[in-house]
């Protein structure tokens, strides 16, 4: 199982809800959703496109250019054109800082 990597601190948030970074060099989006954090891929399993932008609503993410949305937990496609998940990651919060490493499924 991969270590936990450093991979920001929470007072990078700012007031944002979310931040694009790299987990294990895959490109990631960091969310917050109140006291919680997520991480999944970000990148669309439709086409590539990156979900930075999505709108985040129920639990889930849209994907900005043809509207597939994503688990934020689990990262499976719960609408077409999409039909496979997108990677997610185990987080921990250690004082400040945000580790993660990927989930096992
Ligand atoms: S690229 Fe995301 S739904 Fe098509």
């Amino acid at each position: 199982m991969p270590d936990f990597e450093e991979i920001a601190a929470i007072d990078e948030f700012g007031t944002a809800d979310r931040l694009e970074v790299f987990i294990d060099d895959t490109p990631a989006l960091l969310i917050r959703i109140n006291d919680q954090y997520l991480a999944i891929e970000d990148i669309c399993t439709h086409d590539g496109q990156p979900l930075t932008n999505g709108c985040i609503e129920d639990g889930a993410i849209k994907c900005p250019r043809h509207g597939a949305r994503f688990d934020l937990v689990t990262g499976k496609a719960l609408c077409m054109p999409a039909t496979k998940p997108i990677k997610t990651f185990e987080i921990e919060i250690r004082g400040r800082n945000i580790f993660a490493r990927p989930a096992v499924k």
